[in-house]
C-alpha cells in the first residue's frame, strides 16, 4: 500500500490548529501505524498527524533510531501536552514538511510530557535532549507552528524565498520546460 504523502511548506494545512482526539478507533490506530511508517521510511525521528493531512492531536516519535539499527521503540502519543519546562537549549533541527533546510532553534531543555497511548493509558515522560526538543518540535506542529516560526526572520526569508524557487523549478520541470 502506498505510504500517506507528507505535506511540504507552503501548504495551509500545516497552519491549522488541530483537534484533540477524543476516541480510540481503529480508523485511529491505522492512521498511528501508517504515520510510523512514513517516519522511518522518510526516515524521521518524529512525526505528526497534521503532516499527514489529519487535523488531530497525534504525534509519533523515535528518537534512538536510526538508520544503521534495526532496533525501534516507537512512541505514539495522544493528545500531548508539555506540563513543565525548563533551561534554555539550542539545537539544530530540520522537518520532513520544510525541505532541504536546517537551522539553529532555540527550545527548552527539560520538559515533562503528558500523553495517553494507543491503549488510553497515561503516559509521563521525563525529556531532555534530542527526545525534549523532538517533543517540542512535534507538539508545536499541533498549533499550526513550523521550526522557521522560531528563527530569525532574515532566516526564515532567506529559506522563504529559496523554497519558493525550488517550487517554480519543479513546476517548470513538470510542464517540460528548460532543463
Ligand atoms: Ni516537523
Amino acid at each position: 500500500m502506498a505510504l500517506r504523502e507528507v505535506l511540504q511548506f507552503p501548504n495551509k494545512f500545516l497552519r491549522e490548529k488541530s483537534d484533540p482526539v477524543d476516541a480510540i478507533t481503529d480508523e485511529f490506530r491505522t492512521l498511528a501505524l501508517d504515520m510510523l511508517d512514513v517516519m522511518y521510511d522518510e526516515p524521521g525521528i518524529g512525526l505528526a498527524a497534521p503532516q499527514v493531512g489529519v487535523g488531530i492531536r497525534l504525534i509519533v516519535v523515535d528518537t534512538q533510531w536510526n538508520e544503521d539499527s534495526a532496533e525501534r521503540n516507537p512512541l505514539v502519543l495522544v493528545n500531548p501536552e508539555l506540563t513543565e519546562r525548563s533551561g534554555n537549549n539550542t539545537w539544530n533541527e530540520a522537518c520532513l514538511s520544510v525541505p532541504d533546510f536546517r537551522a539553529d532553534v532555540p527550545r527548552s531543555e527539560f520538559v515533562h510530557l503528558s500523553a495517553h497511548d494507543l491503549d488510553g493509558r497515561a503516559v509521563e515522560i521525563d525529556a531532555e535532549g534530542i527526545q525534549s526538543v523532538c517533543f517540542q518540535h512535534e507538539i508545536d506542529h499541533l498549533d499550526g507552528i513550523l521550526f522557521i516560526d522560531r528563527i530569525s526572520h532574515l532566516k526564515r526569508e532567506m529559506y522563504v524565498r529559496k523554497r519558493r524557487k525550488q517550487l517554480r523549478q519543479e513546476e517548470l520541470e513538470a510542464v517540460g520546460g528548460p532543463d
